[in-house]
Formats: C-alpha cells, sequence, structure tokens
C-alpha cells in the first residue's frame, strides 16, 4: 500500500492544477489551455484528514468513506435529508406488453412523495425485454425533456411539468408539446438497451426539482422544506442533491417490482444530470453500476486542475445546483479539502465508467480521464484493477476494468458509440460470465 500511495503523490503533483489569483474580475474566466493547468497537489483519497494513512478496507470503510461523504455532502452538494417516512406510494398507470413492435414492455409507474394524489411525485417510464419473466438488469437515469422525449412510442404519457421553453425541442410556453417525442431518443438509445437485454429506465428530472432558480422551493424541495436558492442551510442541498434523492427513490421502486433485478441497476447520466447519478451512486450503495456521461465540473473533472468550467463558473450561473457552501471555493479551488477523484473513488469497490467527448472542453476530459486515473488506489485497496492504463487513451479507444474510459470523438452529448460501450462493460459486471 505504501507505494501506491507515493506513486499517487508523486503522479498527482507531477500532473495538475493552477494557481490563478483570485479577483471578482476574474470569476468567470475559464482556461482551455492544457500549458496553464497549474501545479497544486491534489487531496490523497487514501490519508484521513488528520494525517493518519488508510492502508486497508477496514479503515477505508469505518473512518475515510464516511469522512469523504461528510465533506462532499457539507462542502459541495449539500445534506441529503432521508426519504419521507409515511405517504411514499408507488402506482402503476400503464403497462403494454407490445410495446416497440413487440420487442418490449413499456410500464408507466408513479410515485407519489405524500399520501395526496395531488403532492410532488416522479413518473418513471419502464421499456423491459420481452424474451423472458425476468428479472432484467436495468439501466436507470433521469431525462431533461419529459419522459417523452426518449423514444418516439406515442404511447409514453406527455409530461405536464415545467420546463426549459426550447423551439428546438417542441417545448412551449414551457410545457411539452408532441413536437418533444423521440427528441433526444439517440441519447437513449432504448431499442438496442433492450435487445441487448436490459430494461430501461427513466424519469423527468424537473419532476423532482425544476431546473430554474425558484426550483428548491418546489416540489421535493417544498415538501422537505429545504429553504430557496438564497435562504438554506450553508450545507443544505441544491438541485444534484435532489436529482440524486430522486434516483433512489426510483430504486425503492424498482426493488419492489419483480420483472426488475433492482441489485444489478447502473445509475447513469449526461451533463448536470451525470453529476447527480455520481452523488446518487456515491451515497446509494444499492447501485450496482455507476455512469458518468460528459459530467464535467462537480461531476467527474477535477475542480484544482483548472481547465474548463470552474467552481466560480458553475456557482455563478447554476446558483442552486450545489451547496452554499461550494461559494466559498469560488477561484480558491486550493482550498476545497475534496477534489471529484476522491467522489469516484467512493464507488468502490463497485465498477464505473466515465466518458468524456473530445470537443467537450468545457467539460475537462482530461480531467475527467485523471480523476479516474487518482481513484485507482481505492480500488486497488479491494484488489482492483481501475483503468489499467497509465495515461488518457487516443478517441475512440475505450479502457479499464472495475474503472472503464472512454474519450469519443465529438461534441458534449451521448450517442449510440457511447452506449455501445456502456452496454459491453455491463455485460462485463452485471451479467454471469462464461
Ligand atoms: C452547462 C454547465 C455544465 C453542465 C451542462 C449540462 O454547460 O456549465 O456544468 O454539465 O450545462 O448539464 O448540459
Amino acid at each position: 500500500m505504501k507505494t501506491l500511495r507515493h506513486a499517487f503523490a508523486l503522479f498527482a503533483l507531477a500532473t495538475v492544477i493552477s494557481g490563478s489569483p483570485a479577483s471578482a474580475a476574474a470569476a468567470l474566466r475559464s482556461n482551455t489551455d492544457e500549458s496553464k493547468v497549474g501545479s497544486l497537489p491534489l487531496p490523497d483519497p487514501l490519508r484521513a484528514e488528520d494525517g493518519t494513512a488508510i492502508g486497508d478496507v477496514a479503515a477505508w470503510r469505518a473512518r475515510r468513506r464516511p469522512e469523504l461523504l461528510r465533506l462532499f455532502a457539507t462542502e459541495v452538494y449539500g445534506r441529503t435529508p432521508d426519504a419521507p417516512r409515511s405517504g411514499l406510494r408507488w402506482e402503476t398507470t400503464s403497462v403494454d406488453r407490445t410495446a416497440l413492435r413487440g420487442k418490449a414492455t413499456r410500464k408507466e409507474v408513479t410515485i407519489h412523495f405524500t399520501a395526496q394524489s395531488d403532492g410532488p411525485k416522479l413518473h418513471l417510464l419502464i421499456y423491459q425485454p420481452n424474451t423472458g419473466p425476468g428479472p432484467f438488469p436495468a439501466f436507470l437515469g433521469l431525462n431533461y425533456f419529459g419522459n417523452q422525449c426518449v423514444n418516439a412510442d406515442p404511447g409514453i404519457a406527455l409530461s405536464t411539468a415545467w420546463m426549459r421553453t426550447s423551439a428546438e425541442f417542441g417545448i412551449v410556453n414551457n410545457r411539452a408539446t408532441e413536437k418533444t417525442r423521440g427528441v433526444h431518443a439517440h441519447r437513449w438509445d432504448v431499442e438496442t438497451v433492450v435487445a441487448r437485454g436490459y430494461a430501461s429506465v427513466t424519469a423527468y428530472y424537473g419532476d423532482l426539482c425544476p431546473d430554474h432558480v425558484n426550483g428548491l422551493g418546489e416540489s421535493v424541495g417544498a415538501l422537505l422544506k429545504s429553504g430557496t436558492t438564497e435562504q438554506r442551510p450553508a450545507d443544505g442541498w441544491g438541485a444534484i442533491g435532489v436529482w440524486a434523492w430522486g434516483l433512489s427513490r426510483a430504486l425503492d421502486y424498482l426493488q419492489s417490482d419483480r420483472e426488475i433485478d433492482a441489485r444489478r441497476v447502473a445509475v447513469h447520466g449526461h451533463s448536470r444530470l451525470g453529476k447527480a447519478a455520481l452523488w446518487a451512486g456515491v451515497q446509494d450503495e444499492r447501485f450496482a453500476l455507476v455512469i458518468s456521461n460528459d459530467s464535467g465540473c462537480g461531476g467527474a473533472a477535477l475542480s484544482k486542475r483548472d481547465f474548463g468550467e470552474t467552481v466560480a463558473m458553475i456557482n455563478k450561473n447554476f446558483p442552486f445546483w450545489f451547496a452554499l457552501n461550494f461559494r466559498k471555493y469560488n477561484d480558491r479551488e486550493a482550498a476545497l479539502p475534496v477534489d471529484q477523484h476522491e467522489l469516484l473513488a467512493l464507488v468502490a469497490p463497485r465498477p464505473l465508467y466515465v466518458a468524456s467527448a473530445s470537443e467537450d472542453l468545457h467539460a475537462d476530459p482530461k480531467g475527467e480521464f485523471l480523476a479516474a486515473k487518482f481513484a485507482e488506489p481505492v480500488y486497488a485497496l479491494y484488489g482492483k484493477k481501475g483503468l489499467g492504463v497509465a495515461a488518457q487513451p487516443p478517441v475512440d479507444h475505450p479502457v479499464g476494468e472495475t474503472i472503464g474510459y472512454h474519450l469519443r470523438t465529438g461534441k458534449h452529448d451521448i450517442t449510440p458509440y457511447d452506449w455501445a460501450q456502456y452496454l459491453d462493460f455491463a455485460d462485463r459486471h452485471l451479467k454471469p460470465q462464461p
């Protein structure tokens, strides 16, 4: 273990960070010049706050893991409240065993968070293979424009929730229209997922916390008395925390569905929802596999590297996503007691996949790779091999054992190429090996 820790420190020092001066005027600067990343050290996931070295799984679990979880909760995302003790219930609203030309069963389930039918709720959409009774392993992720955006299937109930107006996606006056059906089908690739033997499960993130500056005062935030963007405890949760909480409530339901194998659920997400998927997978160890697609700042990318989106930028542009405490680190990334490699390490020993896109400099592809790399010592404690490579692979070369990684050619998005890698990785980790 000594050698590993030593290697970690050297690698970290040699590769990372910046030391740009903090000033209000420079608050929204963004560096995308690799020669300008600096050399601040990264915190060592295997050293407790008081300096004690963490040398085995028992010490990691008893001491360092809880410490890191607490630091991410208080300093970054905000603390997550427990699920409501009463009122939580599920209602199946539709089942069609002939969906996707007979290849799938489509189920819609409403998760009510209170006993009242007009209280906050999450509408789940499930496609599962028709190849047998199951239970099927599943991919679970939140979507951006309502369940009907993931497939053109006319049988999906159209979301009636608030969403960002978008002419491109057929959102008029903050409401989905028929035109939104299937607008994100390429991001979900439902037919392929089902053909590969998995269920595809999704829900609209805005059901949980509408993605606008007053969102914390609505839906789940209102129910759990979360306060508002500016008036909440310094360690009160933000929208990312609420979205992550919702993923766990979806998993609660899946545990009750006999056609789904809740012990084999991969939680995934793109971009801001990739941040939420990571935070959900970290906190809720029932998730068997965790996938981050282009999650960037506050997701898989190292904050201290100072490349692409910065802590100051994200807090300024999205003041309700993180805890108020996270603002302490605007232009002061060096003071952050954690960095995102430690978030990834909290997934260990479960399989983790991090994907980047070559043109997505805002999300810092190299910082995402390095975070996965620096999570490896924790996987090694469990005797697991992480990426299995020393340097970021070239484009379109997926790598990895227990930690998967690829850099896809192209833009900030999820494509069938990304799905092909996730499915291969899930086959290796969630399906019985010959
Ligand atoms: C913005 C934001 C990112 C986020 C992205 C998205 O670009 O700066 O942090 O990941 O939106 O969710 O698409």
